[in-house]
């Protein structure tokens, strides 16, 4: 690219360069003339500009100084143009000897000088050129002696007295008229070369002395004016001119006019003298004196002479149209050259853009090939990638819905056991206590429930729990390790095995009796299992450093070494695990004993040779130092005895919803819990929401996993319904681990019974529930809004407020909705709204939906774990500061205290 423009840039250079080949030389002439005012210096320079035109490869300056007949002011002159800088100088001395010391000068500084016309008194100059006046002296004098024929008297007129011409054209006269000795000069009359001087003098002498026959003037213009004087005196001498001048009314015109007798052609010498200049300063050769013709001009050619120069004017002024036309062509030229070279650049631009772009498009193909390869890998790679995350995301779900699946699997079978063992646990119980009967029912419902029992077993085999809490006691860990082997003992003797321990007989530890149970059984059932006909299973403990490290070691088949570390994964089934007799393991033992040892802060580890036998080890700490999720139970059972004392003591029975599916469960609870309460049964959350509306219960009791409405519906329903959600719900759930899941819904209820639950501990619950909440009642009822404090019994007004209410908690956060739009809500205007609820209520309508907001607030207040800020805003109230001040007026008690009192006097586990 670069190169390319480096190209342009040299040939748009070149381009100048050729312009610049034929620009002209630059060279500054200075001419320093004595006079310019009279026509024949005119005409010398006008031939010498003419003359410069005919060079073309020289710009020639040609600096023109007028002494004005003055050689002080001309040596001033010459000064003045050498300061410029001249390439040469040409000067017409006014007089010789004044201006020799200067021309002089100029020539040793090395500026060559050429002397025209007039010369100085030296020769150091480089060249003179002008008419050789002392021939045209002696023409003059053979003239006039043709004139006078051979016989008469002379006036002479002189030029200026201290210049060359004047001196030479004298003595050439002199000289030549000493072949006539007959003609004599008789006087010299110094014209200095001026028409007006010459006249002026030649007035006054012409007045007393007119004994001449001949004028000689050495120019035309002293003989014009000797004429004029003569012509004056009534003189008719003849008159000799010099200069010959064609010009209008000079020289050649005079001679015509008959005013002038002659005159000799006396060359300017311009045009050559410029020419000379060239030659020197282009190093040329040239002379060093150059003499111009002369030839006399009478009357029998100046005719000729006339046509001669009017020829010559033409074909100068012909010339000189010739060069302005030339010099605008020159100047068109000059144009298009200049346009040439803009449109060379141009061109060369616009090529350079044209490579350029076609440059920049290869560039830019290149690029985007290379993006597009890379895009594709980029494409190729997200492909991949999504299909990875697809795949992922696909394994995540079916491991998703595998865990879900098993979730609800282990929920719902641990709510049916839960069930079944409560149907097993209230006829006991009864049976227990009160020392009943074994009635055919009874023992139906038994033999029922043992029988679902075995089937929900059977279904469990092949899971095992998720969720377990270890509970620790300090106790004989080796009278319970001893137990448990001894259960193994007849099925060792039936499979021919040697089963030997090495159990110290009194080992106190701190360990949760059902986890070793599960994991020696664990152990030593696949020990027994594996190990063959004759072999042997040891089962060995002993304490070192407070760990206790149980061993229980096999002479069986063994464990591969591939398969060896696998054997605690979650679901491995071992493939060379096959007994003798082609029995397999489950695969989910090891996993979980290993879980259940974790939890409760030991170790398992297993060493196995292929057919030598296995060693599983066990190491557990001696005392407390098991994790977080061992639970203390000593005093379990405290709580309950407490509970038993606080039975309640009602006389007045309270109103008890129950809501269970379960035909038998619901029987027999109705049937325990009639003797306290007046109980009114539900199927299911439909028919329980249908009847707590209708009958207002005091408590509802109901179970979680029911069909159409489930516990956790109702009681979300039954907590978002104004007239229903103070009343206190107990949900029974199947298990613990369900109970983290149903709180996770923040249903509201206010207590949660894990089933079975022992009569006692329900009896408990309820009555606590009820207590508490009368007491609430009882402190807050006044001014907690209630359907039943209506003013009338009325079922419309019952409606109206319940629709009010409805509609206020529909938009119950929303600090903007205001009685306007309750109206509309309603579909009443705001006049008669206003009026029905003062009516119906007693309250200003204002109040009444500030009361409605407070109120929703206190339930939240009781029911909920959110902050008073929280609650606030939940229920409308931007500012916090002003919601509690009303909540204070309200209530008696700030949110806070009123929500810990709640809490407090609440018994929610
Ligand atoms: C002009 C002139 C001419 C004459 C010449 C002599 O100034 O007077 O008429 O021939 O100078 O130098």
């Amino acid at each position: 690219m670069q190169k390319v423009l480096l190209f342009f840039i040299l040939l748009a250079f070149g381009s100048c360069s050729n312009y610049g080949s034929v620009t002209p030389r630059k060279i500054t002439i200075g001419f320093s003339q004595c006079t310019t005012q009279d026509e024949w210096r005119k005409t010398m320079i006008q031939e010498m500009r003419r003359e410069t035109g005919f060079h073309p490869n020289y710009e020639i300056e040609l600096i023109i100084t007028d002494a004005n007949d003055d050689n002080e002011k001309q040596i001033r002159d010459i000064r003045e143009l050498m300061r410029g800088k001249l390439d040469l100088l040409i000067v017409s001395p006014n007089e010789a000897a004044p201006l020799t010391p200067i021309v002089e000068e100029v020539y040793d500084s090395g500026v060559p000088v050429i002397v025209i016309d007039r010369r100085i008194e030296s020769e150091k100059f480089t060249s003179y050129i002008g008419g050789d006046n002392f021939i045209i002296g002696k023409e003059a004098a053979l003239f006039a002696s043709q004139l006078l024929k051979g016989k008469g008297k002379v006036l002479e007129v002189t030029g200026l007295a201290g210049s060359t011409p004047a001196l030479e054209r004298s003595f050439g006269f002199l000289d030549g008229l000493k072949e006539f000795p007959d003609i004599k000069v008789v006087r010299t009359v110094r014209g200095a070369w001026l028409k007006e001087r010459t006249q002026a003098i030649l007035d006054t002498i012409l007045y007393s002395w007119s004994d001449f026959d001949l004028i000689y003037a050495h120019n035309d213009q002293m003989a014009y004016g000797a004429f004029l004087s003569a012509k004056k005196h009534n003189l008719k001498p003849y008159i000799i001119g010099v200069d010959g001048l064609h010009t209008s009314g000079h020289g050649i015109d005079m001679v015509l006019s008959g005013n002038i007798d002659g005159t000799f052609l006396y060359p300017t010498g311009g045009d050559k003298a410029l020419d000379l200049a060239l030659k020197i300063l282009d190093g040329k050769p040239y002379s060093k004196f150059n003499y111009l013709q002369t030839i006399k001009i009478d009357y029998n050619n100046a005719r000729a002479f006339k046509l001669q120069a009017a020829q010559l004017i033409d074909q100068q002024q012909k010339i000189d149209y010739q060069r302005k036309e030339l010099g605008t062509m020159a100047f068109l030229l000059k144009k298009k050259e200049m346009l040439f070279i803009l449109f060379t650049i141009i061109s060369g631009l616009l090529s350079l853009l044209v490579i350029m772009s076609v440059c920049l498009i290869f560039q830019k193909n290149k690029a985007n090939r290379a993006i597009d390869m890379k895009r594709k890998t980029i494409q190729d790679k997200n492909e991949r990638i999504t299909k990875q995350r697809d795949k992922l995301i696909q394994t995540l779900r079916v491991a998703e819905e595998a865990t879900e699946a098993k979730i609800k699997f282990f929920t719902n079978v641990s709510h049916e056991i839960r069930t079944v063992l409560s149907l097993i646990s209230f006829p006991v119980n009864q049976l227990s206590s009160d020392g009943g009967e074994f009635s055919e029912g009874k023992l139906q419902v038994l033999k029922k429930s043992v029988g679902r029992l075995l089937n929900l077993s059977n279904e469990i085999l092949s899971f095992r729990g998720t969720n377990y809490n270890i509970k620790c006691r300090t106790s004989n860990l080796g009278a319970c390790i001893g137990s448990i082997v001894s259960a193994f003992e007849q099925k060792a003797l039936e499979k021919g095995l040697v089963l030997d321990t090495r159990i110290p007989s009194e080992l106190e530890a701190y360990f949760d009796p059902s986890v070793i149970e599960k994991v020696l059984f664990n152990l030593l059932s696949n020990a027994i299992k594996y190990t063959p006909h004759g072999g042997k299973v040891e089962v060995k403990a002993v304490v070192v450093g407070g760990t206790i490290t149980i061993s229980i070691s096999d002479s069986g088949i063994g464990i591969s070494d591939e398969e060896l570390p696998l054997i605690f994964d979650r679901f491995y089934r071992g493939n060379s695990n096959t007994t003798s007799n082609g029995e397999s393991g489950t695969g989910i033992g090891l996993n979980f004993t290993r879980e259940l040892i974790q939890l409760h802060g030991g170790e398992i580890k297993v060493e196995s040779r292929e057919n030598m036998g296995s060693v599983f080890t066990l190491y557990l700490p001696q005392e407390n130092g098991y994790s977080r999720r061992v639970e203390k139970v000593e005093n379990e059972r405290n709580g309950i005895d407490e509970l038993q004392k606080d039975l309640i003591k009602v006389n007045n029975k309270k109103k008890l919803l129950l809501v269970e599916d379960i035909e038998e469960l619901r029987i027999f609870m109705s049937q325990m819990l009639m003797k306290h309460y007046v109980v009114i049964t539900a199927k299911n959350g439909v028919e329980g929401f249908e009847l707590a509306n209708k009958c207002h219960p005091d408590i509802i009791v109901s179970d979680i996993l029911m069909p159409e409405k489930d516990g956790i519906a109702l009681c979300f329903d039954l907590k978002n319904n104004p007239s229903t959600f103070l009343i206190p719900v107990i949900l029974l759930t199947a298990m613990e681990s369900e109970n983290s899941y149903i709180r996770s819904f923040e249903t509201g209820a206010d207590g949660y019974l894990t089933k079975p639950c022992n009569e006692t501990t329900l009896l408990a619950r309820i009555n606590n529930l009820i207590e508490s909440r009368e007491r609430l009642k009882h402190e807050y009822g006044k001014t907690l809004f209630s359907l039943k404090d209506l003013k009338t019994k009325d079922k419309g007004d019952e409606a109206f407020v319940k629709n009010c209410l409805e509609e206020i908690y529909k938009e119950i956060s929303d600090p903007n909705f205001n009685l306007i739009h309750l109206s509309r809500a309603v579909g009443m205007s705001r006049s008669s709204l206003y009026r029905k609820i003062k009516e119906v209520t007693g309250l200003k309508a204002v109040d009444f939906m500030r009361k409605a907001r407070l109120q929703y607030a206190a339930k939240l207040l009781i029911n909920c774990d959110m902050t008073v800020y929280e609650i606030a805003w939940q229920s409308g109230f931007s500012d916090v500061k002003y919601f509690s001040k009303l909540f204070l007026k309200e209530f008696g008690n700030l949110p806070k205290k009123f929500k810990d009192h709640s809490r407090h006097e609440s018994v929610l586990p």
